[in-house]
């Protein structure tokens, strides 16, 4: 039942204030103020190496997650996607665990990497919305994803649940290793707990926005996304979710990656796309914006109120969010960028929950 709402797709998108929200009070003690540490069945103390794998939309969760787990548990992450990752004979040792990311739980590839893992003896953890699935069973430790079923072939409110599962056990493994202090988990823990209701005023508020700038958009046929640190994944992410359900050529880059090639396409053409919280990261990434108008290139930008702020460039668009602690950043962020692909499928008159030649689950690899 798709409610008020066209599509499942745009549904799902308005249901993960409260999916996320359900999700994160499995992992985090909202009246404490700590993640629950007993949510976690994997050692993480005494690893010294993590693998993940995954394919697709999980696959860009878990590049998210590499980097917290690496900023705040100062445990290094192998990940690659499960096609690869299967096949790439990966030397495992006994001090490293491995960790899937799932939505249906029954993606071939990502089934076969964990049997990889498995049979070579780690410990198996699983991020999984589908509780009984294959994955959930083959696994030592699950973490479920609480979105409730998805039924649009492009993944939203599942992938806003990874990352939030993601960012809990990063926090958790930050704790159990002693490199998260208590002040910072508090600190991340607070602006979880506040992050639902802040996607539900950012939904309502940035909706007149974006369909404008979709229905521009869907006069391209490419476009470019740009990101840097957790920003990146996001680029990716963005970039699938506008090719699959739009069939409008995208590309997902490293905002540093651009002069080493993708600026040769810069010119009026080819929107690009940049997602750039004020963070640590900000000032670089406005820097290769420059290379891009410089060029002609026209900028949508996805910021928040200190980084619009802070740049007087020229843009087709600029979405303004409110400003995050970084754990948040990459959730809120996903908001907007699912909107501009479903926004413009809908102009393009696609459809949108069943687009061609693409399954929900794919089973064989
Ligand atoms: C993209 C999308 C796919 C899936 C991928 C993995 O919108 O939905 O890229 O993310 O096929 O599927 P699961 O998570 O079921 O393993």
């Amino acid at each position: 039942d798709k409610g008020n709402h066209r599509h499942f797709m745009e549904k799902e998108i308005y249901e993960q204030p409260e999916v996320v929200s359900h999700t994160l009070s499995h992992y985090i003690d909202f009246a404490e103020g700590r993640v629950k540490l007993d949510s976690a069945q994997i050692d993480f103390a005494n690893l010294d190496r993590l693998a993940m794998s995954a394919c697709g939309t999980a696959y860009y969760a878990g590049l998210v997650g590499k980097y917290w787990f690496e900023r705040f548990a100062r445990l290094p992450v192998e990940i690659d996607v499960a096609s690869e990752f299967r096949y790439r004979e990966m030397p495992l040792t006994g001090r490293m665990a491995a960790l899937f990311i799932s939505q249906s739980g029954e993606t071939a590839d990502t089934l076969a990497s964990l049997r990889y893992c498995r049979d070579n003896g780690l410990t198996i953890g699983a991020v999984v919305n589908v509780r009984e699935s294959t994955i959930a069973r083959e696994s030592n430790a699950t973490f479920p994803t609480l979105a409730g079923p998805e039924i649009g072939v492009a993944s939203t409110k599942a992938f806003t649940c990874q990352l939030s599962v993601l960012a809990a056990l990063a926090m958790i493994a930050g704790r159990a290793r002693g490199t998260l202090s208590a002040e910072d988990e508090t600190g991340m823990v607070q602006a979880l707990v506040g992050a639902p209701r802040l996607f539900n005023e950012v939904l309502q508020s940035i909706q007149p926005q974006i369909e404008t700038l979709s229905r521009e958009l869907s006069r391209f046929k490419d476009v470019l996304y740009l990101g840097r640190g957790t920003s990146f994944p996001l680029a990716l992410e963005g970039a699938l979710k506008l090719k699959e359900i739009s069939y409008i050529h995208a590309e997902g880059y490293a905002a540093g990656e651009l002069k080493h090639g993708p600026i040769a396409l810069i010119d009026e053409n080819m929107p690009v796309i940049v997602i750039a919280p004020h963070d640590r990261h900000f000032e670089k990434t406005v820097s290769n914006m420059q290379e891009v108008a410089a060029r002609g290139g026209q900028i949508i930008l996805i910021t928040d109120e200190k980084g619009a702020a802070a740049t007087t460039l020229e843009t087709m668009a600029t979405i303004v969010l409110p400003e995050v602690n970084e754990i948040v950043a990459p959730i809120l962020y996903a908001l907007p960028v699912q909107l501009i692909a479903y926004h413009t499928a809908v102009f393009m008159g696609t459809d949108v929950d069943q687009p061609r030649n693409l399954a929900k689950s794919v089973t064989v690899e």
